[in-house]
């Protein structure tokens, strides 16, 4: 038996180590109250198959897949200005208190341009000033080029903190901007 390991043994091993210290584990996590929200992210669910992502909705108030995972995807509507989401506003009081140090975030954010046009996905920013004061690595930003709205509390230097859908006025766009949007996020996803 060779005391020493063989060339094509190392080679494996530090296939093994790549696979396994580079792969990023992913949450997807969404607050929706009628739906527009939940069908982007169980979209971005299949998309990002590969990675294997845990998918679930803020309602359940669970915080695990927040301090289990390295890649937090993060999905919240607009329901008038200085408001998250319902249950986004439910779970807060736990949001506040978890460490999310390190982590990296990407934020999406359903709205309607068309009748809030001065409250475009304003809670994509609520959530974003939250997370800002923890910490935590945002990736996923997207130039406002393409959207028609007048203010966003989303916009931070000239540019959405993450990515804006439009279900309501811009129903059509919807798919192409996820697909684009995921594929901007996977290099940073290992
Ligand atoms: C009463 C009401 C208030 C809303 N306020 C805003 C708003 O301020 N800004 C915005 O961009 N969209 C606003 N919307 C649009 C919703 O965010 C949009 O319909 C979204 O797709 C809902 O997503 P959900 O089904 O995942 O909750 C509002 C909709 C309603 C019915």
């Amino acid at each position: 038996m060779a005391r020493f390991p063989t060339k094509r043994g190392k080679q494996k091993a530090r296939t093994k180590q790549k696979k396994y210290h580079y792969m990023k584990s992913i949450a997807i996590i969404y607050g929706s109250s009628t739906e527009h929200t939940k069908n982007a992210a169980e979209r971005m669910a299949e998309l990002l198959a590969d990675y294997n992502p845990t998918l679930s909705d803020i309602y359940d108030g669970d915080e695990e897949p927040f301090l289990t995972h390295d890649v937090l995807i993060l999905g919240v509507s607009t329901w008038g200005v200085q408001d998250l989401q319902d249950d986004w506003n439910d779970f807060y009081p736990k949001l506040e208190k978890l460490d999310l140090k390190g982590k990296t975030v990407a934020l999406f954010g359903l709205g309607d341009a068309s009748i809030y046009p001065s409250s475009f996905v304003d809670a994509m920013g609520i959530l974003y000033e939250i997370l800002a004061e923890k910490g935590v690595t945002f990736i996923g930003e997207v130039p406002t080029d393409g959207y028609d709205f007048e203010y966003s509390r989303a916009v931070v230097d000239d540019k959405f903190v993450g990515l804006p859908l439009d279900d309501d006025y811009e129903p059509d766009l919807t798919e192409e901007r996820i697909i684009n949007w995921v594929e901007q996020l996977k290099p940073h996803l290992g």
